[in-house]
């Protein structure tokens, strides 16, 4: 009887949710299609509704449609950690207990690690903690090419690259988006310096625009289907890249078929009538303070709020135009926020740290290394550590990529806890002091770094403390203060600053086992190559930085970076400074022209001496040996569908477990066209145990013989002669594969 009962509630409870179903508005029913849920939704909104979330609420969100039950957005920087809440309308900080992070090392050592497979591991586990902190749009990760070394940003970019920067954009978008988080890939396009970057208008040629600054954005968007992009502050042939209808609406929209969302740049916005009709689909950081500018809510006032209403009502602007950013925004929420079926995630989770520290060991990239003085030997008794960035916290400031971490292992605890292990004693001197601020929009470190020595005091003390170790590593480089790597400055010099040149030769003087490892976010210069034995490049790693580099530096993890950007002698070798032209940098009256073309990086350096260059782009050693035994081409295919197959034997001839980076650039015999030497078009990393083969596979489309012609905006694949050039950096090549394109071809942007 009681049983019978129960079976009849249960009965009724079901019938009573199917009839409640039912009634369920298309839009909510996350059964059917998101476009036939989209069109539901915007089919009964208001315009009121449809100008409301477009714009921003609050320094980092916009409103859903309450009345629809429809969510709004919550943005986060990005693009290494979850950036800590502030308020409602200020950048300080709004001081809660539970938005500590874990922070990621730095993008330029994701890309140093030459590895999409921690792409995704980076991807996924920051995608998980946007998630857990319930927000839907992560601002990052970030493509802009290093086209200076004195761009303040670099650090929060891929390198100087555009096809390494496009292998390593796209796992990383699946990764967060998995989650159900959109990821906004930044800042489209042309953001190459931080001088003037709210107004300087950048003079590209067409060529140089697609081949050199596009693909990674466009890899992000057609390979990584990003559900987001920014465009950023500066201006690009005379109009703000967030008013650019060549770059939102012909490019972005309409070559490369983008249908996620055209986010401002915080503060980007100009004009509501440009940007009502450039492509650009949300507006946030106007400058308004949020709280009594503006008549009765400042946030009213934006661009795209009640003047972008009042002109779509007097009919000045079309209906269509403000329903295909509503439609977009819609669908962000439905792939976002309305996804009942996405993951919780997590936050500072013991899978994070261990994947941060993953990252960052890998990342890491061994530069030089004499008499294998490095990993620190089982002989060694003492090592001094010298180096301001030995003991600073480096995951505050630097800009909106500033976090608040749980935890974060500093350089000398992480090599002081791993010392201790093998019985090593550990000695610390400071050498310089640099920047102590420690604080940034009211994140603080908590650190006091005041020293008051004199500088000469300080270099007496560790040059003193150098003669009595056995082994002496200086940490040092940059830092996150403004004029280091921070937003909103560049560089000043190519130098270390500080005085850490001088530092680094007194330690040489008093005691030449002296290891130098940088952290830093750009190459510098490095007067010292020659006598030091053993140079390390670190970057900015994060939470787990002091674990990862001990790792390297004790031999737990064998290094296996490659540097993702020219580091050249002087800032002269880089083809943007090359004349000390100031209209190619930082620019005159607003304008700075890209004269320099195609000529970025390496596709520079590589018609310089090589003398000019300190280390080349895809340098990095092992501490083991690698032999790279004769490639194999195969083709597949017919002329019209240019596909081939290398394939290299790998061979570690060292003692150790180790990975190499086996990389392939296309060289042109004979071009119709100048063409640069050499680029990057393939590259493998493959793990080889000692003694073992194993084999490296490089594969080659009709893209990687091919360059762009400007007069018909076309990709070009001329008929003849091509080298396929096999090495381990870019100044290593150790093969070449000749092939020969037999058919000749022309293909638009929009057909991949
Ligand atoms: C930066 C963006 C950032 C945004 C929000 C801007 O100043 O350029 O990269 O995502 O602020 O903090």
């Amino acid at each position: 009887m009681k049983t019978n009962l129960i079976t009849a509630a249960l009965v009724a409870a079901m019938f009573t949710a199917t009839a409640s179903f039912a009634d369920v508005p298309a839009y909510l029913d996350d059964s059917l299609p998101i476009e036939e849920r989209v069109n539901d939704a915007l089919s009964k909104m208001t315009v009121a509704e449809k100008v409301a979330i477009i714009h921003a609420q609050s320094k980092f969100s916009s409103p859903g449609v309450q009345r629809l039950g429809i969510p709004g957005v919550w943005c986060t920087d990005g693009p290494h950690g979850i950036r800590p809440d502030v308020l409602w309308d200020e950048w300080d900080q709004a001081g809660a207990t539970n938005d500590s992070c874990v922070a990621f090392p730095a993008l330029t050592c994701l890309a140093a690690t030459w590895n999409p497979e921690m792409s995704y591991l980076y991807g996924k586990s920051i995608g998980e903690e946007a998630r857990y902190r319930n927000k839907n749009v992560l601002l990052g990760p970030g493509v802009n090419i290093n086209r200076t070394p004195l761009n303040g940003r670099n650090f929060e970019y891929m390198g100087e690259d555009p096809y390494l920067s496009s292998r390593i954009v796209v796992p990383y978008i699946k990764g967060v988006q998995e989650n159900g988080v959109a990821a906004c890939v930044k800042h489209y396009a042309l953001n190459n310096q931080e001088v003037d970057r709210a107004f300087v208008n950048v003079l590209v040629d067409d060529r140089t625009l697609h081949e050199i600054y596009l693909p990674a954005f466009k890899a992000a968007v057609t390979e990584g289907e990003a559900w987001a992009i920014m465009p950023g502050y500066n201006k690009y042939n005379g109009e703000h890249a967030c008013e650019n209808p060549v770059l939102l609406l012909d490019i972005l929209k309409g070559d490369w078929g983008f249908d996620g969302v055209a986010i401002s740049d915080w503060g980007a916005v100009h004009n509501t009538d440009k940007v009502a009709q450039s492509g650009l689909d949300m507006e946030f950081g106007s400058w308004t303070n949020g709280l009594n500018w503006g008549a009765s809510n400042a946030y009213d006032n934006y661009y795209l709020a009640k003047p972008y209403e009042k002109m779509i009502l007097d009919g000045t602007l079309p209906m269509d135009g403000l329903d295909d950013k509503a439609r977009r925004v819609l669908r962000l929420i439905m792939r976002t926020e309305m996804n009942r079926h996405r993951p919780y995630g997590s936050l500072n989770s013991d899978e994070h740290y261990a994947a941060a520290r993953k990252i960052g060991g890998e990342g890491i990239v061994l530069l030089k290394n004499q008499n294998d003085l490095l990993p620190v030997s089982s002989e060694v008794r003492k090592i001094l550590v010298v180096g301001e960035n030995a003991i600073k916290m480096m995951t505050v400031g630097g800009g909106s990529s500033s976090l608040k971490v749980q935890r974060e292992m500093l350089p000398l605890d992480g090599i002081k806890a791993k010392a201790a292990d093998c019985g090593i004693e550990v000695a610390y001197e400071r050498g310089y002091v640099g920047d102590v601020t420690g604080e940034y929009n009211g994140v603080t470190t908590g650190q006091n770094l005041n020293d008051d020595r004199s500088a000469e005091q300080l270099i007496a003390d560790a040059v003193k403390a150098a003669k009595e170790a056995d082994m002496v590593i200086f940490i040092g480089g940059l830092n996150k203060a403004d004029h280091q790597n921070a937003e909103a400055t560049d560089r000043e010099s190519f130098a270390l600053p500080y005085n850490q040149d001088r530092v680094i030769e007194a330690l040489y003087e008093a005691n030449p086992r002296l290891v130098v490892m940088n952290l830093t976010g750009n190459a510098y210069s490095m007067p010292w190559v020659n006598k030091v034995p053993a140079i390390v490049q670190g970057w900015y790693i994060g939470s787990e930085a002091g674990n990862a580099i001990a790792d390297v530096l004790f031999g737990d993890v064998n290094p296996s970076g490659k540097l993702p950007m020219t580091f050249a002698k002087e800032l002269k070798d880089y083809a943007a400074h090359a004349e000390a032209d100031s209209t190619m940098y930082p620019g005159v009256g607003g304008d700075v022209i890209y004269k320099e073309g195609l000529n970025v990086g390496y596709r520079y350096t590589d018609r310089l001496k090589p003398s000019r260059i300190n280390y080349a782009f895809g340098h990095g050693l092992s501490y083991t040996d690698f032999k790279l035994g004769k490639p194999e081409l195969s083709v597949a295919g017919d002329e019209s569908d240019v596909r081939y197959t290398v394939t290299v034997p790998v061979t570690n001839i060292g003692g150790v477990d180790g990975a190499e980076v086996v990389q392939a650039y296309v060289r042109d015999v004979k071009s119709s066209v100048a063409r640069p030497e050499k680029e990057l078009r393939a590259f493998a990393k493959v793990k080889v145990a000692p003694g073992q083969t194993e084999e490296a596979v490089l594969t080659f489309d009709r893209n990687a013989f091919a360059y762009y012609d400007p007069d018909d905006a076309k990709w070009t694949l001329e008929a003849g002669k091509f080298e396929i050039l096999i090495g381990t950096s870019s100044d290593n090549i150790v093969a070449k594969v000749p092939v020969t394109v037999g058919k000749s071809q022309k293909w638009a942007d929009s057909e991949r």
